[in-house]
């Protein structure tokens, strides 16, 4: 691990980790073992990181998000609070057989609190997902999705200003 990482003494981070350089982690985060995670990001409290998932630069992981193996996040994403990533399509508590469906999270885009990214999709490159969304399918770039099953609503530039609306 790069010196200038900075882990609060609860964590609980594997030797087999590595966390780029400027990197925070926060009260009580996990982080598995063969994790990467980028330079410049933070890793805020009660963060659970599965093995060998890959984060990218300059990411923000807010507090109480799992990120399960198949799951991919690219640079500059954010994940807002208890947003729910996952990894099986059909879970089922008694089949040892199951299968992870990847999903991979674009450069720039943005997930807001509380929304659940079923597995299997791509969130295009600076796409934003409102609060509580349920993504179902794959986003766009620069796309903003919302509701329950989630649909795009509006285009949106890099800051996530609205620039046409898809009604
Ligand atoms: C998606 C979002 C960016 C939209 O912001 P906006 O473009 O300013 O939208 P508005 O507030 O003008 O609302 C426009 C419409 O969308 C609806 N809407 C806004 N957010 C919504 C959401 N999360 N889910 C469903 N509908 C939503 C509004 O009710 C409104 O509906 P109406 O036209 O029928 O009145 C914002 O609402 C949001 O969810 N941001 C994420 C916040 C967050 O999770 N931050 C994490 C860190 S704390």
């Amino acid at each position: 691990m790069s010196t200038d990482v900075f882990v609060h003494p609860s964590a609980n981070v594997s030797p087999h980790a590595s966390i780029g350089n400027g990197s925070k982690v926060w009260i009580n985060v996990q982080i598995r073992e063969n994790a990467i995670i980028g330079e410049g990001c933070i890793i805020s409290k009660d963060v659970y990181i599965d093995h060998a998932v890959k984060i990218g630069h300059r990411c923000k992981i807010q507090n109480s998000v799992s990120v399960y193996n198949g799951v991919e996040i690219g640079d500059d994403v954010f994940v807002g609070p208890n947003v729910s990533f996952t990894n099986d399509k059909v879970p089922r508590a008694f089949n040892a057989d199951w299968s992870i469906t990847p999903t991979y999270i674009s450069e720039g885009a943005s997930i807001g609190a509380n929304a659940t990214i079923v597995c299997g999709i791509t969130i295009g490159e600076y796409a934003m997902v409102a609060a509580g969304s349920v993504v179902t399918k794959d986003v766009e770039p620069y796309t903003l999705v919302m509701g329950n099953p989630a649909r795009a609503v509006a285009k949106i530039d890099r800051a996530g200003n609205r620039v046409t609306g898809e009604d």
